[in-house]
């Protein structure tokens, strides 16, 4: 008998699922525009079946099962009080709705109904999520659910992210030929470490070529991303909530959904993978959430940090607002007691030593001044030096009887207990109610030692309380834009971006570091929700001294903004980042809308590149980087993607650092004077690179004429 075939197509990619016993996707790639019969496709991919090995076929399902044949990875597993422990699931319904496909499935015996859906968008950004349903009368412990989706065999590298804090976003490529890979997060928050994502393809897939399948799990918590070998060569990968011991414990009529998991198949590498989640985030998760241009911001954290003096803060409020900045955000140190960082994490009311006026006029200042006004909260912690913790010691995440490190000097609260969110919810509520607030940077600065919420594990839990706190808020006040901050980098996540709406990418503002960090938050994330802000001239976290120009340059491809004391900023400084900010301010419709296309270029190792092309390939600019000395004496030629090929355009350079033409006898002859190439030739043959000194960078402006 054969398979209900079921399709989803996106605009590139498609997906064709098979259900008989089970649902089985049996390709997931390039879209087919010459149609085919379902019989002719289960029978064209029947499988043979080895030796030595079961009678039967044993299909990679959607929801792997033991209890039929399936060896590798479950996709569930569980128990009720040790029964039940490997269930089998029967398929009862498939409904396809449009751009969705919908399984559900039962177990009559355990009692567990497993509903999985499949969604593929326009944007061919596939989401997969399964909810599993306890509908008998007893209580069913589940102790892993995965979403599995099989890869084809050819997919045999894996790009995977690993980080720490001031060093998010860094890449590695691992081969995968047996066994498979693995990567655990057990930090609490999505993490510095490894951000849930894994792009998979032919080895050697590079921005612009080759087959490539990006995922995400949307999970601000523990995770686990696996990609497994199977001994008969297929290899399938697992995305899923990584539950600690007991924390998932369904009651009679309960169920759980796992976090959806992203995908994304580009026949066009890296690049094409990138610009469909950007699509997605851009219409699907922000859609008209975010209806004006984003504010460039000035934070006063690398400016000031702890020393609050109101009169000061309104001076630099002014400075800020004369060199173009739109928001100005007061960060930590305005709240009750809170001069370091070892402190007050709790008490949400105004220092009253440093505003014995309250904040109301500085924020008034501010508004007058044209700019918006954002306050910085860390609501999910607690310091032991605060009035909260001698009052509620019992409000922590914690086992009792047991002592944990801190981090930051600082606990986490139990989001689960009502009393601690309903404090919560009521200090950030006041606030937003009693001021003109137009922005909150919601921080969250360490990790989670001891989820435990009645001393039972509630990781999970936490985050789930995380959310529904957020939501509550974002109800109340929809027109507060939300950051989500961790220590920088640490909780970036689609789920995350459902409710806020820009991530602080990082708590390093060195440019050279930041160029790393932003291209590898770059494969998920549009420029516009990248907060990049141009630091100090001496960066506070490396210690390096960078030009303005890079620095104004790096921030210009994010969400811009400043982080740094402009009262104490030299007049010449201040032309400067005027420059900056205005630039911005003229290429943020295209940066925030258009294309972009990370560059392969010659001497990889010593330059990095990106091109942000306007959805009408009617402009684009474009950052060349010299990280480091370059490898020849020659650098090769710049290409560039994206643009019309028939069209005509002209190169002129924005932006480029003082000293270029110094230990050079001359530059290529279009940085002298404007060459106009057409967009085949700048993607096929390019033009001559610069001579760069190492740190510095270059800006193009790429303008149709025809
Ligand atoms: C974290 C954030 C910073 C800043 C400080 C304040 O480190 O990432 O941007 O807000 O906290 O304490």
């Amino acid at each position: 008998m054969s398979n209900e075939i079921y399709t989803l197509s996106g605009e590139q990619s498609q997906l064709i699922l098979s259900v008989g016993e089970v649902a089985e996707i049996l390709y997931y790639g390039k879209k087919l525009h010459h149609g085919f019969s379902s019989h002719n496709a289960s029978s064209a991919l029947r499988r043979a079946i080895p030796y030595g090995r079961l009678d039967v076929d044993v299909p990679v399902s959607l929801n792997p099962q033991l209890a039929r044949g399936s060896f590798g990875s479950p996709g569930l597993e569980g128990h009720c009080n040790g029964l039940n422990w490997s269930p089998e699931f029967k398929i009862v319904c498939v409904e396809q709705k449009d751009h969705q496909i919908v399984v559900e499935s039962c177990d009559e015996r355990a009692k567990l109904k497993l509903t999985i859906t499949l969604k593929l968008d326009q944007y061919d950004v596939l989401q997969v999520s399964q909810t599993l349903n306890n509908y008998g009368d007893k209580g069913y412990s589940v102790t892993r659910f995965a979403n599995t989706v099989p890869l084809p065999e050819r997919a045999n590298e894996v790009l995977s992210y690993f980080g720490r804090w001031v060093k998010e976003f860094q890449q590695t490529r691992t081969v995968i030929s047996a066994a498979g890979f693995i990567q655990e997060n057990r930090r609490g928050r999505t993490s510095h470490e490894h951000y849930p994502a894994l792009m998979l393809g032919k080895q050697g897939f590079s921005e612009q070529e080759g087959e490539v399948w990006g995922a995400h799990l949307a999970w601000s918590g523990n995770h686990r991303m696996r990609v497994d070998v199977k001994a008969d060569g297929r290899r399938l990968l697992q995305a899923e909530a990584l539950y600690l011991p007991g924390e998932i414990y369904l009651q009679p009529q309960q169920s759980i959904t796992t976090p959806t998991l992203y995908m994304s198949y580009s026949n066009t590498g890296l690049n094409g993978m990138s610009d469909h989640f950007h699509q997605h985030v851009r219409h699907e998760i922000l859609g008209n959430r975010v209806a004006k241009p984003r504010p460039v911001h000035l934070n006063t954290w690398e400016g000031i940090y702890f020393q609050h003096d109101p009169d000061y803060i309104m001076q630099m409020a002014t400075e800020a607002a004369a060199i173009g900045v739109e928001r100005f955000i007061v960060d930590d140190g305005w709240f009750k007691g809170r001069n370091d960082d070892t402190s007050s994490l709790g008490d949400w009311f105004i220092d009253a030593d440093k505003y014995p006026n309250g904040i109301a006029g500085l924020i008034d200042h501010v508004h007058q001044l044209g700019m918006e006004f954002g306050l910085w909260f860390e609501p999910e912690m607690i310091n032991k030096h605060s009035d909260l913790y001698s009052q509620h010691l019992d409000w922590l995440l914690a086992v009792a009887d047991y002592d944990q490190p801190t981090g930051r000097h600082q606990y986490a609260l139990d989001l689960q207990n009502p009393k601690v969110s309903a404090y919560l919810f009521e200090r950030l509520d006041h606030f937003l109610s009693q001021y003109d607030i137009d922005y909150v940077k919601w921080d969250m600065n360490r990790e989670i030692v001891q989820p435990g919420h009645n001393d039972m594990a509630a990781g999970d839990g936490q985050v789930h309380a995380y959310y529904e706190l957020v939501d509550k808020l974002v109800e109340k006040h929809p027109d507060v834009d939300i950051e989500s901050c961790a220590a920088g980098g640490g909780r970036i996540d689609y789920e995350v971006l459902k409710r806020t709406h820009r991530f602080w990418a990082s708590d390093n503002n060195d440019a050279l570091e930041r160029q790393q960090i932003q291209k590898g938050m770059s494969y998920f994330f549009p420029p516009e929700v990248m907060g990049a802000h141009i630091g100090a001239e001496h960066s506070h976290t490396t210690r390096r001294t960078h030009t303005l120009s890079l620095r104004g340059i790096t921030a210009l491809f994010g969400h811009m903004g400043l982080e740094l004391d402009p009262v104490k900023t030299s007049d010449e400084d201040k032309r400067a980042y005027r420059h900056y900010v205005s630039l911005h301010k003229q290429w943020r419709p295209l940066l925030h809308t258009g294309r972009t296309y990370r560059l392969t270029l010659d001497d990889e190792c010593a330059q990095q590149g990106v091109a942000v092309v306007a959805p009408d390939q009617s402009n684009a600019l474009v950052s060349i980087t010299q990280l480091a000395m370059s490898t020849y004496s020659l650098s090769g030629v710049l290409r560039i993607p994206g643009l019309n090929e028939e069209k005509l355009y002209r190169i002129d350079v924005l932006d480029k650092p003082a000293l270029l033409d110094d230990i050079v006898n001359c530059q290529p002859e279009w940085m002298y004077q404007p060459v106009e190439v057409t967009g085949e030739w700048l993607a096929q043959v390019g033009i001559a690179m610069p001579l760069m000194d190492p740190e510095s960078a270059v800006l193009l402006a790429i303008s149709l004429i025809g």
